[in-house]
């Protein structure tokens, strides 16, 4: 009982903070970006002279819409995307540019963390990326001055896969009997910043499956489970859906149609 109202507790302070960051973005979004100690924000055009690619990738992004709030009141310069992520720029840009020179690279994922709250506290999850770690960053899965940066719904099918399998050949390659769930993709059963389920998965439990294999109770014998055409009313007491000996091959299988191996 006490561990289902801290999990309860959780969902709800991430929900604030994902409604904290949504909210805000009607149009302009203002928040309080990473600090450099001296340094002013000199804005986007400052950054253009050179970084020409950055600039022109970035201008498509989401990012590139926010204000900082504190040089919007000091009235310095407004819509400063860059400098959201690097910090203010004028000592850096004094000093001619250069690596770890006055600005913060990005790296880091505090830097991101500093806004994304939720995604904080998502990577806390017990299964999660290493980012915390360092053993890999956000920057593995987001380009964060490209379009790539967008949610994988809005994403063409297939992109965000290819992310994943990167580092997850095995599960992301073609199969001969292909798992349609994939084409929804990998985020369809897993939470890949972290979960409260091992793998981070989104489901512990056949839930995980039935989602969208909803079990149908036959016509004319009542208290029976059918999935597909066949009857799992036995089967399902036994355990998952993917344990040993059912359809353990979730990924896709080379051998078996329904996926057992
Ligand atoms: C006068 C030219 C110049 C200007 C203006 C300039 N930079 Fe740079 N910057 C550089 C150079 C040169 C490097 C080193 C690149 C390298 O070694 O690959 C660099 C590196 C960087 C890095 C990587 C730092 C690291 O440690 O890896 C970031 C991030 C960066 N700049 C951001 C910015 C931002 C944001 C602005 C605008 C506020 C800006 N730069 C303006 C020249 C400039
Ligand atoms: C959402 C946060 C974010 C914003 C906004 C952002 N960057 Fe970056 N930037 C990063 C991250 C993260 C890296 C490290 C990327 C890597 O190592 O793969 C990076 C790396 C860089 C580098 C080092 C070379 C490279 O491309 O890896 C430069 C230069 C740079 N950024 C310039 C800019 C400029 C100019 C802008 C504005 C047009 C900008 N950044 C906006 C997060 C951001
Ligand atoms: C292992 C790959 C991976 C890593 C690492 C990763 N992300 Fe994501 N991220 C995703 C995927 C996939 C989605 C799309 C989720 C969806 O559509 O349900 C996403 C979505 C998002 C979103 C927008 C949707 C949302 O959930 O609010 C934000 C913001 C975000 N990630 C931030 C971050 C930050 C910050 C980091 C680093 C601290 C990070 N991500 C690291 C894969 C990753
Ligand atoms: C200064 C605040 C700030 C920083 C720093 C920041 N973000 Fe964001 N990010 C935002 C806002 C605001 C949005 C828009 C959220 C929305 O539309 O709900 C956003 C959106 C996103 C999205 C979703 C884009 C989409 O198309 O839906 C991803 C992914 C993301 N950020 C990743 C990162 C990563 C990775 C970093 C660090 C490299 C980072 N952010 C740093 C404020 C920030
Ligand atoms: C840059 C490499 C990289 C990318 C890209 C990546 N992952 Fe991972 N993934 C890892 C690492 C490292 C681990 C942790 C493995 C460990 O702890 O031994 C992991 C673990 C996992 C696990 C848990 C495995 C287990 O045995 O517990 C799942 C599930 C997973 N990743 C799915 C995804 C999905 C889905 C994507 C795409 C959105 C993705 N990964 C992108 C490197 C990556
Ligand atoms: C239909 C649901 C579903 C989809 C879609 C899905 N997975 Fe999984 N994944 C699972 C389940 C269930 C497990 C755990 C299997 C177990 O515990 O035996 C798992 C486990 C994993 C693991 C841990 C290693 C293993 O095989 O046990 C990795 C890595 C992984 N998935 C990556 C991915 C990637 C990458 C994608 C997208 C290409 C993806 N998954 C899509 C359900 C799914
Ligand atoms: C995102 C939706 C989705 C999820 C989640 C999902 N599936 Fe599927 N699955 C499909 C679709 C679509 C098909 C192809 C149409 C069909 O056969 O119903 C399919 C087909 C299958 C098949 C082959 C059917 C046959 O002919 O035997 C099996 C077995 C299967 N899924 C098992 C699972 C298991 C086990 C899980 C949970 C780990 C799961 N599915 C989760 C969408 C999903």
């Amino acid at each position: 009982m006490h561990r289902r109202t801290t999990i309860i507790g959780l969902v709800a302070l991430v929900a604030v903070a994902v409604g904290i960051i949504s909210c805000a973005t009607v149009n302009r979004v203002v928040v309080a970006p990473p600090m450099i100690e001296g340094a002013k924000y000199v804005g986007m055009d400052q950054c253009a002279i050179c970084h020409e690619k950055q600039v022109k990738d970035f201008n498509l992004t989401q990012h590139s819409r926010i204000e900082i709030r504190e040089a919007a009141e000091k009235d310095e310069v407004k819509g400063l995307g860059c400098e959201a992520c690097h910090g203010p720029g004028s000592l850096h840009v004094d000093a001619g540019g250069g690596k770890g020179k006055f600005i913060i690279s990005g790296k880091n994922p505090d830097a991101c963390f500093q806004c994304h709250l939720d995604k904080n506290a998502e990577f806390g999850l017990q299964y999660h990326h290493p980012v915390k770690e360092g053993r890999m960053d956000c920057t593995a899965c987001h380009n964060p001055h490209g379009q790539d940066i967008h949610t994988t719904v809005q994403m063409p099918m297939g992109r965000a896969n290819e992310t994943c399998a990167q580092c997850h050949r095995n599960q992301a390659r073609p199969h001969v009997f292909e798992h349609e769930a994939l084409r929804e993709g990998c985020v369809a059963c897993h939470n890949v910043h972290g979960s409260i389920n091992p793998k981070m998965l989104t489901e512990r439990d056949n839930n995980l499956c039935l989602k969208c294999h909803a079990q149908v109770a036959a016509p004319s014998t009542a208290g029976t489970t059918y999935i597909g055409s066949f009857d799992h009313t036995q089967v399902l007491k036994q355990g998952t859906c993917f344990s040993a000996g059912c359809h353990t091959a979730v990924h896709g299988s080379d051998v078996n149609s329904h996926l057992r191996y």
